[in-house]
Order: C-alpha cells, then structure tokens, then sequence
C-alpha cells in the first residue's frame, strides 16, 4: 500500500495523488489540482502549520516530550532552566554549558530603572498584573533597539537571556504594584524559582530565603509550562514572528494569547469554580448543570489530550509535597470529589475530557500565595522560553509571513449610498 492519497476533483476528473510524510500531506501539492479552494478549518483543528522538533505530543496516548525527553523524567530529575537551555539548543547542556547559562540569566534580571518607574508605575493602582506584563514585554522591545537585528545571531541569543531572565521580574513587579508594595530588586546570588519569590514577597529581611520544598515545587511547575507544542500562544508568537517584528513584540502578543480563560486564565477560573461551588454536597448539582450545557467543568479537557494530561499527574504528586508545607488547600476535596465523579461520568468519558494541567496548578499557586490574578503570569514566566524556542525555529526555517486566507461569505458588490438616502 503507497502511503499516499488520492483526491478527484469531480468537476473535472483530475486526480492527484499526494504523499503522506512524516503524518502530513502538503497543501501545497493539494493545491496543484485544486487552486483557489481552501481548506476550511477554523480553530486549525486539522492543520499542522510547521514542521517542529521541540515538543512531541501524543494526546490519546497522554505523552508529552521535551526534545525527546519524557516530561517526567524532566520534572524529576532537572531544573528550569536546565529545560529552558534543552528547548532552545535541542540538547541538555555539559556543566560548563549550564554553568554558563545560568550566570548569563541571572545576571540579566535587572530591569532598566525606567521601566519600573516611569512605566510600570504610570498604570492604575488596580491593573491587572497579566495586562501589565504584556504592555512591559511589549515595552521591552523599546529600550533595547539592537533586537530588530533578528538575523544577528548574537543579538538573537542576547534578547533571548534577556526575556528569559527578566520575566520573573516584570512578573514580581507587577503584582507588587498592583498591591502597593515596593518593588523588590533581584537577588542573583538565589536560583531563578527562589530569586522570583523573594521578588513577590520580601518584605523587611536582610535575605529572603525561600521554603525549599516551595521553590522546587515552583521550579517542576515552571518545566511543565515551558513548552506545549502549537499552542494558541505559541502560534501567536510563530504568527507574529513570521512578520521579522522583534521577539519582544512576538513575546508581547503570546502573552495576550496566554491571558484568555481558554488558554493561560484556566487555573484561575478553576478556582473561582471550585469557590462557586463551596461545598462537597455542590458537586452533583454542579456537574448536572455543566451536562446541561451550563458552563464548563474549568481545567477539563484539552484540544489535543483526549486522554489524562500527563502533567496533570505531576501537578498533583507535586500538591501533595506544597501541601505538607502550606497545609492544605481548603478546595482540594471538592477538586478530588469534581475529578471523581468526572471521570465516572458518561458525558466526560465519552467526549474524551480528563483533568489537564490547570486543573490542579492553581490550588498549588493558591496555597503558596499567589493571588488569582498572577496564575495566567506565573505561566507565562517559563512559556517564554518555548515561545523562543519557537520563534528560533521558525526564524530558522525561513518560514513565510503567516497569511492564511478565508471563505468569504458576506455580501456581494453594491453602491455606496449616501447617507440621508438610507433607510
Ligand atoms: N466541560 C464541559 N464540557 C466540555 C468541556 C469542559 N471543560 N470541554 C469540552 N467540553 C465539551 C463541549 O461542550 C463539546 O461537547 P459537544 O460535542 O456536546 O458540543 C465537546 O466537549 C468538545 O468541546 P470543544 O469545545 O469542541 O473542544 P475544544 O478542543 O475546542 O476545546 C478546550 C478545548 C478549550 C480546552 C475546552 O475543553 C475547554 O473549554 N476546557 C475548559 C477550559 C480549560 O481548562 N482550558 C485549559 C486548557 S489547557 C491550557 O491551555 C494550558
């Protein structure tokens, strides 16, 4: 049997046979029976845009690999920025090359004096702290001018330290000020996890020293954010890429990709549905009405895992370990007893939804202090270094400027008609 296919077009007869390579066919080749027809997939549900080798992600089979390594030997056994050197390099680094690494991110997590006090400080005293984020990384690509220079490689590799090393800060920031707390310089003699919670919370101490089992924990969920393949964010970054705008602009526009309730806002919404639901005598009547059609069971269900998000797994194992230290998180039962009887259900079951990565992480975030609005923030600190990764490889894959085209369906050519003969 070929692996191919062949397409007829009805109309006239042609057939086409077209390669299935590497689990693809090429529109390209589709296009030379059929020019001027599209495919119609909203939402890119059936569309592979790229070829990548960063993430591979078998959703039915619940597996996820960083450059081939299984996420849960990375969440065991590395640190993030061990993962975040893997994802833009394709292998993990020797101890001079990791070495080497870190001190180059942690000496780049200053942020230019301007940037807090002229900009971060002019937003209003209720700003949300994900919405300061994209506007600051946004702002970024201002103070440093050489990362329009996206095919010096030199340059290329320095924004790249640059926006790895200062999300923790702008992140810390942001939530200082929108709590009216000083901001907090960073500390570089501390690791990156522990240097960014002693940005969110040092108060009067000389040091800020972290609970070890708080920054590990923080440091396994910064590996399971780091990369998810084609996500909505990261193709926002591959999109906006693709126009050579500089990765700061890229950066900005996957941010506000992470800032939706699908995508990065889920952990927050999580909590707001498991506080709307109270009680564990809830659950059932709660469950009914999502069956319904009533909302959405929160931090259920994914486009690509039909299967249990292996992070998910992880996550929970890691809440365990948080727990111990923070004692528990009031809404845990009511998130197990959700899980339960979810994964009992046949509207669940049958429409493939099992718990993914939100659906545990901001009880973890919650019982460590965070408020809600920094969730879709503390994402968005590691996916950095996908999105670069992403932004790397597409840069290197001379890939075109993103134009897809459309259906149009709207109405046919009419004369304008000026305005006091409109009725
Ligand atoms: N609760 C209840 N029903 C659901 C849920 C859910 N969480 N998710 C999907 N469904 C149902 C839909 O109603 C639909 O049912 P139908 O066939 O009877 O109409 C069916 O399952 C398929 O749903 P789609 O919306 O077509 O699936 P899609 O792949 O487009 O959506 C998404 C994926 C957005 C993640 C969805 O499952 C959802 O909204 N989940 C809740 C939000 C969430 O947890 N997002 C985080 C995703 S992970 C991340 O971004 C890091």
């Amino acid at each position: 049997m070929p692996d191919s296919i062949t397409v007829t077009d009805n109309r006239t007869g042609k057939t086409l046979e077209i390669p299935i390579e590497d689990g693809g066919i090429a529109a390209s080749e589709w296009s030379k029976l059929l020019p001027g027809i599209w495919f119609y997939d909203p939402g890119f549900t059936s569309t592979a845009a790229c070829m990548s080798s960063i993430s591979y992600l078998d959703g039915d089979a619940g597996i996820l690999r960083y450059r081939g390594y299984p996420i849960e030997q990375l969440a065991e056994n590395s640190t993030y920025l061990e993962v975040a050197y893997l994802l833009l390099n394709g292998e993990l680094p020797t101890e001079e090359e990791y070495s080497n690494w870190e001190h180059e991110i942690t000496h780049h997590t200053f942020i230019h004096e301007n940037m807090r006090k002229r900009f971060l400080e002019g937003f209003h005293y209720d700003a949300h702290p994900m919405g300061m984020l994209v506007s600051a990384v946004a702002a970024l690509s201002t103070f440093y001018a050489d990362a329009k220079d996206i095919f010096n490689l030199e340059s290329r590799d320095k924004q790249i330290i640059r926006l790895i090393a200062k999300m923790p800060t702008l992140a810390a920031a942001a939530h200082r000020f929108s709590i009216g707390m000083p901001f907090v310089y960073p500390d570089n003699g501390l690791h990156f996890a522990a240097n960014f919670l002693s940005m969110m919370w040092k108060t009067a101490e000389f040091r800020f020293e972290a609970n070890p089992v708080l920054s590990k924990a923080l440091d396994v969920l910064f590996i399971l954010h780091a990369d998810h393949e084609q996500n909505c964010s990261t193709t926002a970054m591959r999109v906006v890429g693709s126009s050579h705008a500089d990765p700061y602009s890229s950066c900005a526009a996957a941010c506000a990709a992470l800032y939706g309730p699908r995508h990065g806002g889920a952990n927050e919404q999580v909590i707001r549905m498991l506080n709307s639901i109270g009680s564990l005598e809830n659950v059932d009547p709660f469950i009914k009405q999502v069956k319904e059609g009533h909302g959405r069971l929160q931090g259920f269900g994914h486009r690509v895992y039909k299967n249990y998000d292996p992070r998910a797994k992880i996550i929970k194992r890691t809440a365990d370990e948080v727990f111990k230290v923070t004692g528990k998180n009031p809404l845990l039962d009511i998130a197990l007893k959700l899980e339960e009887v979810a994964l009992n259900d046949d509207y669940f079951i049958s429409r493939k939804l099992y718990p993914n990565v939100d659906f545990y992480s901001g009880l973890i975030y919650q019982a460590m202090g965070f408020p809600l609005e920094m969730f879709p923030v503390l994402f968005a600190i590691p996916r950095a270094s996908g999105w670069l990764a992403h932004w790397v490889e597409m840069l290197d894959q001379d890939s075109k400027i993103a134009r897809p085209r459309q259906l149009y369906n709207g109405t046919d050519s009419r004369d304008y008609v000026s305005i006091e003969k409109r009725v």
